[in-house]
């Protein structure tokens, strides 16, 4: 067992962090925030991840879209999230779900997925996903899926995109996901009439690291369920705006399990092996 490891029981894990009532502005004590995204049908992760939450002593979980598609789980993903999580934005592979015309544009073994996905998921899990926003404010923080650009599904990778998505960004904090990489993009003012300098950095350890004062920030936390910086380890966030810090958390969870939960599925052997190098 890794040192990092959770053990506790995922139920107790979900009672424990389940808020009496529904997030708001107003509630200035809410300053730790649980950020995670993409977790792709993998209920293995998402449980793993959910411990560590617990753990991690935050006020609120946000989750930033892609519950579904890729994975075996589907159904457990939807009513996990619905249950743990104070805010969920709408991702990709969720309008695939509920948007025949997106689903259309899926090719190869992501089509398959989906049309595995959305047969697992039930009506009222459906009607859940259509319900959420695409992208939204809490506080001083904007989340959406993907950006916040023209294009909502763009993926933020580029400097320029970066630009456009600050741009488009009222708030001093922002979250996405989508690109499955844990990363941070910072918008510092510079001297007077010198223009705000972007820069963007993938982020590796577990250390908490500051917001410089002058900064603006974009964080993507990185995938619980299908991690893609070869590291097969589940990553999330915790975003303190109080303290102005930030720290990405890998968690082990049992990748084997899901990979025999895919093939027994009759999903694409990739989408198994992938996850056990974290691509
Ligand atoms: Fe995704």
């Amino acid at each position: 067992m890794r040192d990092h490891e959770c053990v506790c029981i995922v139920d107790a894990c979900v009672a424990d962090r389940a808020p009496d009532t529904p997030p708001s502005v107003e509630n200035s004590h809410v300053t730790r925030i649980g950020l995670i995204s993409d977790i792709h049908s993998n209920l293995e992760s998402l449980e793993a991840v959910l411990c560590d939450v617990s753990l991690a002593g935050i006020d609120t979980l946000i989750c930033l879209g892609d519950i579904t598609g890729y994975g075996p789980n589907p159904s457990e993903c939807v009513d996990l999230i619905r249950e743990a999580c104070d805010l969920v934005v709408l991702g990709n592979h969720d309008e695939a779900m509920i948007d025949p015309e997106i689903g259309d544009r899926f090719r190869g073994s992501a089509q398959l997925a989906l049309e595995y996905n959305r047969s697992n998921l039930t009506s009222q899990q459906l009607r859940y996903l259509r319900s959420l926003p695409e992208r939204t404010e809490f506080g001083d923080l904007s989340v959406t899926h993907a950006c916040f650009g023209p294009n909502k599904y763009d993926y933020l990778y580029s400097r320029e995109t970066a630009s456009q998505a600050f741009a488009n960004m009222p708030t001093r904090f922002g979250a996405v996901g989508h690109t499955h990489l844990p990363s941070t993009f910072h918008c510092c003012a510079k001297s007077e009439g010198l223009p705000d300098q972007i820069t963007m950095e993938p982020v590796v350890g577990r250390a908490s690291l500051p917001i410089p004062e002058n900064c603006r920030m974009i964080i993507n936390p990185g995938s619980v369920g299908q991690p893609r910086d070869r590291n097969p380890d589940a990553s999330w966030a915790v975003l303190d705006t109080e303290a102005s810090t930030f720290q990405i958390r890998r968690v082990w969870y049992d990748v084997m399990q899901v990979e025999q939960k895919v093939l027994a599925s009759g999903l694409p052997v990739a989408h198994g092996e992938r996850l056990r190098v974290g691509a």
